[in-house]
């Protein structure tokens, strides 16, 4: 009831992806985990979750009517085992959790991907980078997977800023340069229109 596991994801660069897509005439579906950004823009039609399970149920539901699926969520990949019911107390010595794995959203999305819709993923490596990303861009069944690097000064977590890399399947990688997550999703949302 009082702590949790979270991550240092911010949310901007979904949020500036359904911006976009909203721009462009989409009618946008935006799931998003605990954030503390706003949507004022109409044409997105907003689910918040505070889970991995959550945002896996919210996502399969809209999967089989969207064109495009856009996955930038981080989320998590392994959660308690057994929560808490009550407040952990501190106690001498260290403390162990056991974690559990939860569903890759984004495998089953892959998995379960209708015919003619464009599956997009984001991939945040720190080593093996390239590799990494086409590993799960083709593990996962994906048209495109953006991949963040945490090496950029102002690329990452909590900036306004981002630095990304979209690949394609085969070897087309187009590499950015260091831009502002809306410009960053305007060219994300480029690469998709040309592949629709
Ligand atoms: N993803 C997901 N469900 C999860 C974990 C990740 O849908 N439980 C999605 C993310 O939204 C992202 C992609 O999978 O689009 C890659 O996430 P990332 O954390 O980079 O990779 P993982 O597949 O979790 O692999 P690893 O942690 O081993 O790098």
């Amino acid at each position: 009831p009082v702590r949790y596991i979270g991550n240092r994801s911010s949310g901007k660069m979904g949020f500036a992806l359904a911006e976009e897509a909203a721009n462009r005439g989409a009618i946008v579906q935006l799931v998003t985990g605990p954030v503390s950004l706003r949507t004022e823009r109409s044409g997105i039609e907003r689910t918040d979750v505070s889970s991995a399970a959550e945002m896996a149920d919210a996502c399969k539901q809209c999967s089989p009517h969207s064109d495009v699926v856009i996955m930038s969520a981080a989320v998590a990949d392994y959660r308690p085992a057994a929560p808490a019911e009550n407040k952990i107390k501190k106690k001498d010595g260290a403390l162990e959790i056991t974690l559990e794995a939860t569903e890759d959203v984004l495998a089953w999305m892959g998995k379960n991907k209708p015919n003619g819709q464009l599956l997009v993923g984001f991939a945040l490596e720190t080593n093996d980078a390239l590799a990494n990303a086409q590993g799960k861009l083709e593990r996962k069944n994906l048209d495109l997977i953006v991949l963040n690097t945490l090496a950029d000064a102002g690329a990452g977590f909590g900036h306004d800023t981002n630095k990304v890399s979209i690949i394609g399947k085969g070897t087309k990688v187009d590499a950015l340069p260091l831009l502002s997550k809306s410009d960053t999703a305007r060219a994300i949302l480029d690469h998709i229109e040309t592949l629709l």
